[in-house]
Order: structure tokens, then C-alpha cells, then sequence
């Protein structure tokens, strides 16, 4: 007997069954971002064979403009979602305030927040790259346009969040709180069908990720840990693997699937981190919480830090829950290394 197949959608279905005053709405929002996602999956993959990796506002032989990926997958996010009536108001990494509904449009209840194109240096070198979006319910009054408040709230109350990764093949996974699922575009049927059910990341890993060209700028207790993790100990498993592509997306995803941890920490050159709270760290939290897994600033859970500005970044450690741990750890300097 043939395996059962099962796509996005069915799950997403069979997903809301369980909750009795679903309204649909929430289905027809996830199926909109799959087909961005989709969408964006397409040009990635011929990024190399057009002229869609030209600046920003350059012209091509054609006399069209040209956009840079990250760009077309803004607009292609926006274009999909802005029109379903699923939504009040939108954020995305690519624009400095809040994105509003047009006005032509129905109103919803939902919110989302997104990194369109996470990784988009890596474009040029066809390394994967990815999608990040998180999606709350509205605090503000329903009827009206959502306000950058609807935006700021605490990753706890995300209702879900996801990221889509255009790697050697396009995965979106996504969590609602109930566990994490992982779906493979079928580029011949086009669908996401689900191969990664019920993912788990281990307890303790074996690979840390981090851009290690900023360690004189780190605080001690980061530094610490990175010699650390380096030491030749096969009692403690180490010295640990690294691996680190520079897209956050991709190596949370890789660590999510082998265990491992991956760092941006603050430095003295960026003392709030690189990293989003909101189109990056929350809905990375989220998946990883889901996952079994830990995500910290150092101090404190991602998921609950109140966000006071829309672009806010925020230092972060996350993937298996014993290593972030350890890291909090070095971090108060409850833990040193020996030689
Ligand atoms: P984005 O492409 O959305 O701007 O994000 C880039 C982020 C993240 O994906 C990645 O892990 C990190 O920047 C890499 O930063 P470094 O080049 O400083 O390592
Ligand atoms: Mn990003
Ligand atoms: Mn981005």
C-alpha cells in the first residue's frame, strides 16, 4: 500500500479541526504564504540565470528594472498577504515602519511580522538562503487598521511562526504551538508535502555556530565558552564541531535536525546584537521551544522580552537546550574553562 501524502493544507486543516471557533481564516493566511514562499522559492532557484540579481533600481537589457532578491521577496510576501482580509497590519525587516493594509482591502485579525529573505548576502554564492515570519493575533480594537502596538508584542503570544528555507530543496516549517512540522516542496506537483513530522532537536549537541572573526569583541563570559567548546576533552565531547554558513535560518535549521547551538552574541562593536527580535529571534524561539529546544538573550527567555521598537535586535543563543544553558552559565560566570 502507497504511503499516505500528506500537503500543507491537509495538515493545516486537519490541524484546526482541533480547535471548534477556527474560522478558516487561519488556513487561508498559511496558504497565502506558501505561495510566496513558493514564489520566491522560483526566483532563488534561477537567481543565477536572470537578471534578478542586478542592484536595486539597476535596468537590464531589456530596459526593465531590475530588483535584488531580497527586495522582489519583500514585495512578494506583501503582494500575497495584503489582500486576504486575514490581516490588520504587517512588518517586514525590509521596511522601516509598519505596513498597513490598503484601504480596498478587508481587515483581519491577524498580524505579521517577517524577515523576507534572511541570509540574502549568501544570494551570489547559491547558498541557501530563507524566509522567517511570525504571526500573532491583534491586541488593538478589531474594525480598524492594526497599529505598530498589534507589533510589539511578546514572542509568547505568537500563534505561530515559521521560516521557509530555499536550500538543496525548498522546506517550510512551521509551529502553531502544538509540536513543529517540516514540509518538502514537490517541485513537480508544486505542493509542501509533509517528510519531517513531529521534529525534535537533542538534548545536547555537537555543533556551535558563530562568526568567530568577532571574538575580541565579545564579553568574557562568550569568549570563555568558545575556548571552551574548542578543548580536547572525549569525556565531554569535545572539542565540539563548528559550522557556520551565515544564514541564521539555515544553520538553525541544520543544528535544529543534528542538535547543535547556534550564537550571535552582542559585542562592543554592536551591543544589541545583529539579530531582530522580532522577524528573526521570536519566531526562531518559538520553533525551537517546540522543538524541545532553548533560546536566550543570555540573561533571559527570547520569548518573553517585551519589545519597546519594531527593528529592535537582541543578542541570541539558541538550539539544544543543554548547550544554551551552558552558555546563560559562562555568561553569569557561574562556569569557566580550565586549561
Ligand atoms: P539578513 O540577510 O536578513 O540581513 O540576515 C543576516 C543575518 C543572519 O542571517 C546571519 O546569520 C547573520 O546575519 C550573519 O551575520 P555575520 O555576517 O555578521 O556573521
Ligand atoms: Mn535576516
Ligand atoms: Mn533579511
Amino acid at each position: 500500500m502507497s504511503k499516505k501524502i500528506i500537503t500543507l493544507t491537509r495538515h493545516i486543516i486537519e490541524e484546526q479541526r482541533n480547535y471548534p471557533t477556527a474560522t478558516g481564516k487561519f488556513t487561508d493566511l498559511m496558504n497565502d504564504i506558501a505561495f510566496a514562499a513558493k514564489l520566491i522559492s522560483y526566483h532563488t532557484n534561477k537567481a543565477g540565470l536572470v537578471d534578478i540579481l542586478g542592484e536595486t533600481e539597476n535596468v537590464n537589457v531589456q530596459g526593465e528594472i531590475v530588483k535584488k532578491l531580497d527586495q522582489f521577496a519583500n514585495e512578494n510576501m506583501i503582494k500575497a498577504l495584503d489582500h486576504g482580509g486575514h490581516l490588520c497590519v504587517m512588518a517586514s525587516e525590509e521596511e522601516e515602519r509598519v505596513i498597513p493594509i490598503p484601504e480596498k482591502y478587508p481587515l483581519g485579525k491577524y498580524v505579521i511580522l517577517f524577515d523576507p529573505l534572511d541570509g540574502s548576502s549568501n544570494i551570489d554564492a547559491n547558498v541557501s538562503v530563507g524566509t522567517i515570519f511570525s504571526i500573532y493575533s491583534r491586541i488593538s480594537p478589531e474594525g480598524r487598521p492594526g497599529t505598530l502596538q498589534d507589533c510589539l508584542q511578546p514572542g509568547f503570544k505568537q500563534v505561530c511562526a515559521g521560516y521557509v528555507i530555499y536550500g538543496s530543496s525548498t522546506m517550510l516549517v512551521y509551529t502553531t504551538g502544538n509540536g513543529v512540522y517540516g514540509f518538502t516542496l514537490d517541485p513537480s506537483y508544486g505542493e509542501f508535502l509533509l517528510s519531517h513530522p513531529r521534529m525534535r532537536i537533542p538534548k545536547k549537541g555537537n555543533i556551535y555556530s558563530v562568526n568567530e572573526s568577532h571574538f575580541d569583541f565579545w564579553e568574557q563570559g562568550i569568549k570563555n565558552y568558545i575556548v571552551y567548546v574548542k578543548q580536547n576533552d572525549p569525556a565531554t565531547s569535545r572539542p565540539m564541531n563548528s559550522r557556520y554558513i551565515g544564514s541564521m535560518v539555515s544553520d538553525v535549521h541544520r543544528n535544529l535536525l543534528y542538535g547543535g547551538v547556534y550564537l550571535y552574541p552582542a559585542s562592543t562593536r554592536s551591543p544589541e546584537g545583529k539579530l531582530r527580535l522580532g522577524y528573526e529571534a521570536n519566531p526562531m524561539a518559538f520553533i525551537v521551544e517546540q522543538a524541545g529546544g532553548k533560546a536566550s538573550n543570555g540573561q533571559q527567555r527570547i520569548l518573553d522580552v517585551t519589545p519597546h521598537e519594531l527593528h529592535q535586535r537582541t543578542p541570541l543563543f539558541i538550539g539544544s537546550e543543554e548547550d544554551v544553558t551552558m552558555i546563560e552559565e559562562f555568561i553569569s560566570g557561574q562556569r569557566t574553562f580550565s586549561r
